[in-house]
C-alpha cells in the first residue's frame, strides 16, 4: 500500500518543533507535580510574575470595546490604510528613515518573512541568516524550496562577525541575483544579541560596497519582532534611519509583529515594510506582495488591526501602551540581571545578551543537559549549539538559583563549555 502521496516538493517534510516537544513534557509534569514545583523556560511569551499570560492592560480594554463589525468585515487585502501607517509609525518611531515606505499587512512576522522570501528569491536560491537564529526562519526557507545558509553571528569575543557575514554575502552576491538577508536584530531570538551602531554602519557600508555597479540586489529582512521590549522606545530604533538613503539595489524589508509588542499573538498580524529610495520599486513592492497576500491568507484580521488602530489614535492610550511596554521590559531585565549575575558567580557561560525574550547557554549535547533538569522539573529547550532559556516566562523567584542548576547539569552530563 501507498504510504505517501505528496508531491515531490512535499514528501518528508514535517515540523519537528524542540520547542513545542519540551513545552509539552513540562504540562504533563505541572499537570502531575503543580505548577509550584516545575521551571517553565520554554514558553515565548511573557508570562508575569504569577506564571500567568501576559495582556496588555490596553490592548485588553480597547479590544473589549471593538464593534462587532471591527471584528468580522473583510479587511482591504493590503490591510488598512489606518493600520498601515500606524504600522509604520509604530515601527520606526522617531528613526523614521527617508525614501518611499510602504506596508502591507501580514499574519505577524512570519508572513512578513515568508513573504519577503517568496517574493525576493528565486526557487533554489540561498537565503542567509545567522547562525543563532529562529528555527521557522529554516521552515520558512524549505517549505518555498529556498535553503537557508548561516554566518556566524558572533566572534569568540562576543561581538558581531564581520567576517563571516562579508565572506558569505560576497559568495551569494557572486552566485545569485538576489540576496535575501534576514537579520533579527535587536533582541535577537535565541541569543538576546543586537547590533550596534557602529556594527549597523558597517554592515550597511560592506553591502553597499558588495553590490555596487552590480546588476545584484540585496533584500535586506530586518526582524523587529522584540523591538519593544529591547531597550528605551526611541533609543532601540536609531538603526532604523540607517535604513534611508541606500542605493535602490539595496532594500530593506521590516518585518513588524503585533505579536509581542501589542500582546497580540494568535491573532496573527504584523506588516512587511519596505524602504527604497526608487518609487518604482516601492510600488513593485506593493504589487507582488499584494499578490501574494491574495494568494494565500488574503487579507488580515480586522479585529486585530482596529485594535491598533484605536490605541494609536489616541495619545492618552499610545501613552498608557508605552508605559506597560517599559515595565515589562524592566521585568524581563531585573529577571535576566538575576541570571547572568548567578551566571557568572557559578561559571556558567552564556552568550552576549543585550536584551530580549532569550537567553542561551552554549553548550554541546543539549539534549542530554535538558534530560538531566527535566528530572529537577526545569524546562529548557535544547538547540543545535545550546540551550535556550525564555527569560519572558520565568518569574523572579523561579530564577533564581537557576544558573547553578544549568551549570550542575552540564558537569553532570560530562560537558565542558
Ligand atoms: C525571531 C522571531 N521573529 C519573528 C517571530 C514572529 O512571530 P509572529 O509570526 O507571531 O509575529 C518570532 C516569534 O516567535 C520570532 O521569535
Amino acid at each position: 500500500m501507498a504510504t505517501s502521496i505528496a508531491a515531490k516538493h512535499a514528501k518528508g517534510k514535517f515540523a519537528a518543533d524542540a520547542i513545542m516537544a519540551a513545552a509539552a513534557r513540562c504540562t504533563e509534569d505541572i499537570e502531575k507535580n503543580g505548577a509550584a514545583a516545575v521551571i517553565n523556560g520554554t514558553v515565548g511569551s511573557m508570562m508575569n510574575e504569577n506564571g500567568d499570560l501576559v495582556v496588555l492592560q490596553v490592548v485588553k480594554d480597547t479590544f473589549a470595546a471593538l464593534t462587532p463589525e471591527q471584528i468580522v468585515a473583510y479587511a482591504p487585502i493590503p490591510g488598512f490604510q489606518e493600520f498601515l501607517d500606524a504600522a509604520i509609525d509604530q515601527c520606526f518611531g522617531a528613526s523614521r528613515p527617508d525614501g518611499f515606505i510602504r506596508a502591507i499587512a501580514t499574519p505577524g512576522g512570519s508572513g512578513a518573512i515568508h513573504t519577503a522570501v517568496h517574493n525576493y528569491s528565486d526557487p533554489g536560491d540561498e537565503v542567509l541568516t545567522t547562525d543563532w537564529y529562529w528555527g521557522a526562519y529554516r521552515n520558512i526557507a524549505r517549505d518555498d524550496n529556498r535553503i537557508l545558509r548561516e554566518f556566524e553571528l558572533l566572534t569568540e569575543d562576543g561581538t558581531f562577525n564581520f567576517q563571516s557575514f562579508e565572506k558569505n554575502v560576497t559568495e551569494l552576491v557572486a552566485k545569485q541575483y538576489n540576496t535575501v538577508i534576514i537579520l533579527n536584530s535587536p533582541a535577537n531570538n535565541p541569543t538576546g544579541y543586537g547590533l550596534s551602531l557602529e556594527e549597523w554602519d558597517r554592515v550597511l557600508d560592506f553591502l553597499k560596497q558588495a553590490v555596487a555597479g552590480k546588476d545584484k540586489n540585496i533584500i535586506l529582512v530586518s526582524d523587529v519582532a522584540y523591538l519593544d521590549y529591547s531597550g528605551e522606545k526611541e533609543e532601540c530604533r536609531q538603526f532604523f534611519k540607517k535604513f534611508g538613503n541606500l542605493p535602490a539595489n539595496i532594500m530593506p524589508i521590516v518585518a513588524y509583529t503585533c505579536s509581542k509588542s501589542f500582546t497580540l499573538y494568535g491573532q496573527r498580524l504584523g506588516a512587511m515594510i519596505c524602504v527604497t529610495p526608487e518609487e518604482a520599486i516601492a510600488d513593485e513592492f506593493m504589487a507582488i506582495n499584494k499578490y501574494t497576500a491574495r494568494a494565500t491568507w488574503s487579507n488580515a484580521n480586522s479585529s486585530a488591526m482596529w485594535t491598533m488602530i484605536e490605541i494609536t489614535k489616541d495619545p492618552d492610550k499610545v501613552a498608557r501602551l508605552d508605559q506597560e511596554r517599559a515595565m515589562y521590559f524592566q521585568m524581563i531585565k531585573e529577571r535576566a540581571d538575576i541570571f547572568m549575575e548567578e551566571a557568572a558567580a557559578c561559571g556558567l557561560k552564556i552568550l552576549p545578551y543585550i536584551s530580549g525574550f532569550f537567553i542561551t547557554i552554549p553548550v554541546t549535547h543539549a539534549d542530554k543537559i535538558c534530560d538531566i533538569l527535566e528530572q529537577e522539573h526545569v524546562y529548557l529547550v535544547p538547540l543545535k549549539k545550546g540551550i535556550r532559556l525564555a527569560v519572558c516566562s520565568v518569574s523572579k523567584q523561579k530564577i533564581t538559583g537557576l544558573a547553578a542548576k544549568v551549570k550542575k547539569a552540564i558537569d553532570a552530563a560530562g560537558i565542558v563549555q
